[in-house]
């Protein structure tokens, strides 16, 4: 049985409508991937406003690791809902915050004890972490790394990579200092070189925090050579600086751990959650060394929302799916299978050149030049839109856009995979005109 259903043009005519009543009203720099508007969710599949049905591999700008609306935390937001929306915990505190904040502090357990502070988003989790770290360590610097991406609030904006369209447009915050993220391709920079360029960027004294993705996200799903997470770890605790893992996206299972820093036995000061750990629902987190929450003065962070009921229902049923559904293993089932399958699209399409992440955290780059690396993009573009056209929703990457990564839900079924992998499979073959590398170098020649 086929999940994907294209019966319409796309986007289909009910699609079409929201699009003009959304050009009269809504503001025009929110851009959306998809050109159709969606109806309704279940596991990975959507369907849309025209009855088409889509394998959603970007789960929801990897927001859905659990799928769309899975039975139980939708039973537990509608419980939650019938009891209260909202009170604000920094008005009237409730259970729903405290077992999830039990919950989170066990799954981080390490040398020190854990709190947990509960926000919004994951750029109000990364303000908030900054934050704290300030707080606790009395410095201001904040070191980051080429190719990240932590958020477009003003300061975390700034803590983005990215120039356009942020902080070219809009300015940037003080006091964040970028170091470049070893890439065996494009750089010679190896683990041991992290302190040397530390020091020759920042005194150390004036660091906070030292914030890093474990795997980069939006950077293009850029894994860290051997070590350097933990020669970050060695680097900062010996400068008294904090470590900050970005587990926004990384978080909650997709890597076959539980958070993706545990893939390399270090244990952060602190660790930002977002995207998936509410199914979809607003929610953020700041969990960490209880040390470093103890020392800000009372009231100094906090959010209206932050930490939601309803939210925080959702999220415990989520951590119980993970773990009742071993998803953890099924992340790591699932890696094997997209591996085998991009790693045959690299020997057959001269374009794919990487195959790269960890778990069913992975992606694809599509390169021009192997010599050069010149990235590929228009390729890149070209299957991701070949594919939304017939049924699967992909999410590039990439400071060049010329990476596909998967963030698709840990609870997709085999089939729904493989449909899916054979669609990016055609997408590709129409995008490169299927060109076996043989023939390709004989052209070049
Ligand atoms: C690693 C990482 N950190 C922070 C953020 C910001 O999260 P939000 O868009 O919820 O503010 C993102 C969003 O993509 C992210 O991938």
């Amino acid at each position: 049985m086929k999940h994907t259903l294209i019966k319409t043009e796309l986007p289909g005519p009910a699609s079409r409508a929201l699009a003009a009543r959304r050009k009269a009203c809504s503001a025009s720099p929110m851009e959306s991937l998809a050109p159709f508007y969606i109806k309704s969710g279940r596991g990975a599949v959507l369907e849309d406003v025209d009855g088409n049905k889509f394998l959603d591999f970007t789960g929801g700008w990897g927001c859905l690791v659990t799928g769309y609306s899975p039975e139980r935390v939708v039973r537990a937001v509608q419980e939650q809902a019938g009891h209260f929306l909202h009170s604000d915990f920094t008005v009237i505190p409730y259970e729903p915050w405290i077992e999830l904040a039990e919950m989170l502090a066990k799954k981080a357990a390490g040398k020190t004890e854990k709190a947990v502070a509960f926000f919004n988003s994951g750029a109000e989790a990364l303000e908030n972490a900054v934050k704290i770290a300030r707080g606790a360590t009395r410095r201001r610097g904040v070191v980051v790394f080429e190719g990240a991406f932590h958020g477009r609030t003003l300061l975390t904006m700034t803590m983005t990579h990215r120039p356009m369209p942020y902080k070219f447009v809009f300015g940037t915050a003080p006091d964040i200092c970028r170091l470049p993220y070893p890439n065996p391709r494009r750089n010679k920079y190896a683990a041991r070189d992290f302190e040397k360029l530390l020091l020759e960027n920042i005194c150390p004294e004036d660091v906070a925090a030292v914030v890093i993705e474990p795997i980069q996200g939006e950077g293009g799903f850029n894994v860290p050579p051997e070590g350097f997470l933990q020669e970050i770890r060695r680097v900062t605790s010996k400068h008294g600086i904090l470590m900050v893992a970005d587990e926004v996206q990384s978080g909650y299972g997709r890597t076959g751990k539980f958070f993706a820093i545990e893939n390399w036995g270090v244990e952060p000061d602190l660790i930002t959650l977002g995207k998936s750990i509410a199914g979809g629902l607003p929610l953020s987190a700041v969990v960490g060394d209880k040390k470093l929450f103890d020392a800000l003065p009372k009231s100094s962070i906090g959010s209206t929302y932050g930490g939601n009921p309803v939210a925080c229902a959702a999220a415990i049923e989520i951590i119980k799916m993970i773990d009742n559904e071993k998803l953890l293993e099924r992340a790591l089932y699932l890696g094997k299978i997209i591996r085998h399958r991009f790693e045959g699209f690299k020997g057959k399409y001269p374009a794919v050149k990487d195959v790269r992440g960890v778990g069913a955290m992975l992606a694809i780059e599509f390169i021009k030049d192997e010599g050069t690396w010149s990235p590929d993009t228009e390729t890149c573009q070209k299957v991701i839109q070949e594919a939304r056209d017939c049924g699967v929703i992909l999410a590039g990457a990439g400071l060049d856009r010329n990476v596909i990564r998967l963030l698709l839900p840990l609870v997709i079924t085999d089939e729904q995979l493989v449909e899916g992998l054979d669609i990016i499979d055609k997408a590709i073959a129409a995008a490169v005109k299927a060109q076996p590398r043989g023939a390709r170098a004989k052209k070049a020649r």
